[in-house]
């Protein structure tokens, strides 16, 4: 942008210059110059001064009006937080999938019956859901004392909150499907399990107003019940998952790698071995 507001009357500058001096031109100018003398030539060089000030105005306006519209979108939504993937967040208009045939619709595929397809649906969801900061990244966001180290020394492990908030999604798809998930659970891992999805469930609250979708729906009658319908045709406005996503996987961490994630004193965070939805990790992660 900076480039062109330098370049362009340049280069009308030039095209002006040309003009002038192009020899079939001045040809023209001179046998016109000789018969009129300098009315014809002062009045020609009149009119390319007025283009040349219509031009140079033109510009001038245009870049002030580029200048105007693209700071107004810098700062259309103000950003009052730091968040590393804001050149990531893109909006883009959705209408919801409610399709009311549960089985065609998203809702089977993250919240249907349990089984291989909805875990691998899950996983590719959050797959990208651990990051790496930089050292400077932490020391910008005054994390560096307390931050997880990777081993490697490649940086700090860190994640986009709407990871965090889609895990407790699924914990609660999985909390619905105890006898699936957490087979030979115990009472005390259950209490554990159950206290932990409250948690989950006032945090999807909080986040849910804090986003505060103030895409309107508007009602509609249905043909079997006198209570309005709402009609959820109406567009929300949301970030472009993909491209959110893909920042996140720019940065992706494998926790799992051996030895990358090791806690100071109780040593390796994360096994592979033990399977997924494990009791154990839930008593874990019941901790932080
Ligand atoms: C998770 O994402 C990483 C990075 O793109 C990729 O290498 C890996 O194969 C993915 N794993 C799964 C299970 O999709
Ligand atoms: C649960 O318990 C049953 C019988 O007590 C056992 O056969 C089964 O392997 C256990 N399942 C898990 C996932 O531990």
């Amino acid at each position: 942008m900076h480039h062109n507001r330098q370049h362009k009357p340049r280069s009308y500058d030039g095209e002006d210059e040309k003009l002038l001096t192009h020899p079939s031109f001045n040809d023209g100018l001179y046998i016109a110059v000789s018969s009129q003398k300098q009315p014809w030539f002062r009045s020609l060089r009149c009119l390319l001064c007025l283009h040349m000030i219509v031009v140079a105005c033109y510009t001038a306006l245009f870049f002030a009006a580029l200048g105007y519209l693209s700071r107004r979108q810098t700062h259309d939504p103000p950003a009052i937080i730091n968040t590393l993937a804001q050149p990531a967040i893109r909006l883009t208009s959705k209408v919801f999938d409610v399709n009311p045939d549960v089985a065609e619709s998203s809702a089977w595929r993250y919240a249907g019956p349990p089984g291989y397809q909805l875990d691998q649906a899950w996983n590719e969801l959050l797959n990208h859901s651990m990051i790496r900061l930089t050292q400077d990244e932490m020391r910008e966001l005054g994390r560096e004392a307390e931050g997880v180290r990777l081993t490697d020394s490649s940086g700090y492990l860190g994640q986009l909150t709407v990871y965090h908030n889609l895990h407790c999604v699924q914990r609660l798809h999985r909390f619905i499907h105890l006898d699936y998930y957490f087979p030979n659970i115990t009472d005390t891992e259950y209490k554990l399990l159950h206290l932990h999805n409250v948690h989950c469930l006032d945090l999807l609250r909080q986040a849910v107003m804090c986003q505060g979708d103030a895409s309107l729906m508007t009602m509609k009658w249905g043909t079997t019940d006198p209570v309005p319908l709402a009609n959820s045709e109406s567009p929300h406005q949301c970030v472009d998952w993909s491209a959110l996503d893909g920042w996140s996987e720019s940065r992706y961490v494998n926790v799992y790698e051996p030895g990358l994630v090791v806690h100071p004193t109780l040593g390796p965070a994360y096994d592979k071995s033990a399977p997924h939805g494990d009791i154990g990790v839930v008593v874990d992660s019941g901790a932080s």
